[in-house]
């Protein structure tokens, strides 16, 4: 039998096409290790997040081309991952900080925060490291939903966030006590923000999810100008009005040179648990609809569920409460969206790099 080689089995990669990337596995330099023994092959290999949406296509398609080579008998895929930094956050954040996402609507009481607060933890469920910006600087109620009572503690003048679920974070309901009027101006908000960002102990972080303040009023303008985002997820519900408010959102960001990830759609219908029969409470297929006139990709319809609200109510976001309820199932699916959205416009930032990786010799 004719002995396996490493060269062989580059070249059998280097037919493997990146779903997303369009480009083969070894020019993108995602092949971390291959191991031969016999007609054994492991391969690692390095995805560009934890998270990805087509681990399971990439791991068959390399089995598939491996499997060709003469001799070969077994394939065994291990996979790493490495998100990479969006460029533009360096030198503005001082901190580990590898991208900032800012989840934003045009319009209040959509589900930002819901759906803020579980993509953090399906980002940190898939393996990611990952932080939680509260910006709401209206209503700050994302402690409530990760279920956090204590206040950030401080050690050497630097603030330690709190974590829950996997996820670090920071609120902007750390600062003022739950009944306090909440006045701020321009310049508060600036120099509240610039501490969450220098003087917050995140570590390193793949993801730092930001939870905006609703509307395009002048709060989330500075916020989002005083942040480097490396994108925005727009959250909308399907109905007419709460639709046009997302074209408002869209071209705020595209003001700001903010790219959008995406738009969710929440409360996209209900189904009765006693009878299985589907409401659409709110008309049906607006957000979609919505995100081809704008432009933007569509992540993904999530739920009407009681329990996404309790799950809010008493700190057990649904993606841990019910994991394997629609709501939850649908959050993965976008988190997963997101992940990938973030490393395909980071890897596009940088793939002029990759036109210049050596040709591949046959062997
Ligand atoms: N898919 C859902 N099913 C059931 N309840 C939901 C769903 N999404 C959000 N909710 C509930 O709706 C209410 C508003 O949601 P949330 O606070 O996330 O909205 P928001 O857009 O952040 O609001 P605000 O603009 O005030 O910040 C909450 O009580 C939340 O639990
Ligand atoms: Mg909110």
């Amino acid at each position: 039998m004719s002995k396996v080689t490493e060269a062989q089995v580059i070249v059998a990669l280097s037919h493997v096409i990146e779903p997303e990337l369009h480009k083969d596995l070894v020019t993108l330099k995602m092949v971390k290790q291959i191991e031969i023994e016999d007609g054994q092959v492991n391969l690692t290999i390095m995805l560009t997040t934890p998270a990805c949406p087509l681990k399971g296509k990439i791991e068959a398609d390399v089995v598939g081309a491996v499997q060709t080579i003469a001799g070969v008998e077994k394939v065994t895929v291990h996979f790493d991952a490495h998100v990479p930094t969006d460029a533009r956050l360096m030198g503005k954040m001082d901190i580990g900080v590898h991208n900032a996402v800012a989840v934003a609507s045009g319009k209040g009481g959509v589900g930002k925060s819901t759906i803020a607060t579980n993509l953090a933890i399906s980002l940190a469920l898939e393996g990611a490291t990952v932080g939680l910006l509260d910006a709401d600087i209206y209503g700050p109620n994302v402690p409530m939903m990760m279920g956090i009572n204590e206040r950030p503690k401080s050690q050497n003048n630097r603030i330690i966030p709190p974590e829950a679920h996997g996820v670090k974070l920071m609120s902007m309901g750390f600062l003022i006590g739950p009944n306090d009027p909440v006045i701020w101006r321009g310049p508060m908000i600036h120099s509240a923000l610039r501490q969450f960002i220098q003087d917050v102990e995140w570590g390193e972080l793949d993801y730092l999810i930001v939870d905006l303040p609703p509307g395009t009023g002048d709060a989330s303008l500075s916020l989002a100008q005083s942040l480097s985002l490396t994108g925005a997820v727009i959250v909308t519900t399907p109905q007419q009005v709460a639709l046009s408010d997302v074209v408002r959102g869209v071209s705020m960001f595209k003001q700001l040179q903010v790219p959008i990830l995406g738009v969710v759609e929440n409360m996209s219908y209900f189904v009765a648990p006693d009878t299985g029969q589907r409401y659409d409470i709110f008309g049906q297929g607006g957000g979609a609809k919505m995100a081809q006139e704008v432009g933007a990709v569509f992540m993904g319809e999530v739920p009407l569920e009681p329990q996404v609200r309790l799950g809010g109510d008493e700190g057990q976001p649904i993606v841990v409460r019910d994991p394997a309820s629609a709501a939850a199932q649908a959050i993965r699916a976008i988190a997963r969206q997101v992940a990938a959205a973030v490393s395909v416009q980071n890897i596009a930032a940088d793939l002029p790099k990759f036109k210049q990786a050596p040709e591949l010799k046959m062997v």
